[in-house]
């Protein structure tokens, strides 16, 4: 029978490649990350308290050198007989320092290695992410703020309803997004715990200073539990996967209001050009595909969620092969809504209001409430005024958008936007992102630099 040599052990060439799957692509960017625990987990092994070290702190350094160059090493690829990154690293690390690069994987297995490559990975990523959420949310508030009090009807049921603003739906549309932070930052500090140390989800016998570790890749903390930190790959990636997965239901609904707000029959928006896409047979055509197909990337997203959950709820506890293919799954979500949110703020940004079309949404029903509570406030209990607007509906009439948007000071209102905190709330964001990233580049720098002290 022909097989395939591997570090593991000699396989079949089609077992090797149904368990190999999409790793080597995959795990391409995984690479720093898996070198920035190897080298965390060296130098915690060059500290240990044994009789006879496992590596010396000179030997760590010279491993620390050797991963920096994997890392800036363009060249350097996953091979499907390498299985995965983990072990592509080892045996290139082993090329590079003979029996040395034999060492570092000592109290150390794939599913720890994994899980903090991932977390490492998806660390990064949500920071970017919100980086770029920030971004969107101020291009809806630059909107809005550019046409703050340009009236537009307010609809329930898409039906006419009371008058509204344009500053209101955009900073409307803002707010839902920024809250959607909540979200990501409950991923975000799910992620941000230790799994090395967990080894194959049991320890190991030696004197691991896992705190020690966590610390050097700037982790909140370690996951304490060593079959608990094993388990916790999966959930990590399906907690990112839902909260993206809302953030995407959130876009889908601003993209959907743009894609109605522009057809000819409202016509309240104007897209640019550049952003829409013809048809090859009507020369008419402008089409609003990139909002459709934010539409259809957040049912994928919806998708991928669903799919990394499924994936773990029958699932026995310890590591089980499966947990690899939610690799794929975390990182199609992270791509999709992190260019969904980048092409949205160019729309956005390219946006424009035709005010016309606007005020001719006015409606005299849409007045029919303002007109209520006008007799309200001369004394009519408010059930009997809303019975004498709706007997008399044909006795309605338009009125002036601009005083009826000027009406409502409340905050909140079409007249009590609070501009000053929305820009408040994209600069904390923006500057709480600056922060973190900034310390954690600061460790992983520091890391791979083998003349920096840990
Ligand atoms: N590529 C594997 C994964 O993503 C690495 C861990 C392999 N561990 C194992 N016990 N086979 O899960």
């Amino acid at each position: 029978m022909k097989t395939e040599k591997t570090i593991t052990g000699d396989v079949d060439p089609d077992v090797l490649a149904y368990t190999v799957g999409d790793d080597p692509v995959l795990d391409m960017d995984l690479v720093q990350w898996d070198c920035l625990g190897t080298a965390a987990h060296v130098t915690m092994l060059s500290e240990m308290p044994v009789p006879r070290p496992v590596v010396t702190p000179e030997e760590a350094k010279r491993v620390r050198a050797a991963l920096a160059e994997v890392v800036a090493d363009r060249t350097f690829v996953v091979r499907e007989q390498d299985q995965d990154v983990h072990m592509a690293v080892e045996t290139r690390l082993t090329e590079m320092l003979g029996d040395l690069g034999k060492k570092i994987h000592t109290g150390r297995s794939r599913n720890d290695q994994v899980a903090v490559d991932v977390r490492l990975h998806i660390k990064d990523q949500i920071l970017g992410l919100e980086a770029e959420v920030a971004d969107l949310a101020a291009a809806l508030v630059a909107f809005g703020r550019a046409h703050d009090r340009v009236p537009m009807t307010g609809r329930t049921h898409l039906q006419p309803a009371m008058p509204s603003s344009v500053g209101v739906w955009a900073t409307g549309h803002a707010e839902m997004i920024l809250d959607q932070v909540a979200n990501l930052e409950a991923a975000y500090r799910l992620n941000d715990l230790c799994p090395l140390g967990s080894a194959a989800g049991y320890g190991v016998p030696l004197p691991l200073n896992r705190q020690r570790t966590s610390d050097l890749l700037g982790f909140a903390r370690p996951l304490h539990n060593v079959f608990g930190a094993s388990m916790a790959r999966g959930e990590d990636e399906a907690a990112l996967l839902s909260a993206l997965a809302q953030l995407m239901a959130v876009l889908s609904r601003l993209a959907e209001d743009m894609i109605l707000f522009s057809m000819p029959e409202f016509g309240y928006f104007t897209l640019p050009r550049a952003y829409c896409t013809g048809s090859s047979i009507m020369p008419q055509k402008y089409n609003p595909d990139v909002l459709e197909l934010v539409r259809s990337k957040t049912a994928q997203v919806l998708g991928l969620a669903t799919a990394s959950l499924s994936l773990l709820h029958a699932m026995p506890g310890g590591y089980n092969r499966d947990l690899q293919d939610c690799k794929g799954l975390y990182m199609k979500g992270l791509a999709i809504t992190r260019t969904t949110l980048r092409i949205l703020a160019k729309f956005v940004a390219g946006m424009g209001v035709d005010e016309a079309k606007l005020r001719a949404g006015f409606i005299p029903g849409v007045f029919a409430t303002d007109v209520a509570l006008r007799k309200v406030a001369a004394g009519t209990p408010w059930r009997e005024a809303y019975h004498q607007v709706r007997d008399n509906l044909e006795a309605l009439s338009t009125e002036d958008p601009d005083a009826a948007v000027a009406a409502k000071t409340h905050a909140g209102a079409t007249a009590g936007l609070d501009y000053a905190m929305y820009d408040g709330r994209v600069s904390a964001l923006v500057d709480d992102v600056a922060k973190r990233r900034a310390a954690f580049t600061a460790r992983t720098s520091a890391l791979l630099n083998p003349d920096a002290a840990l």
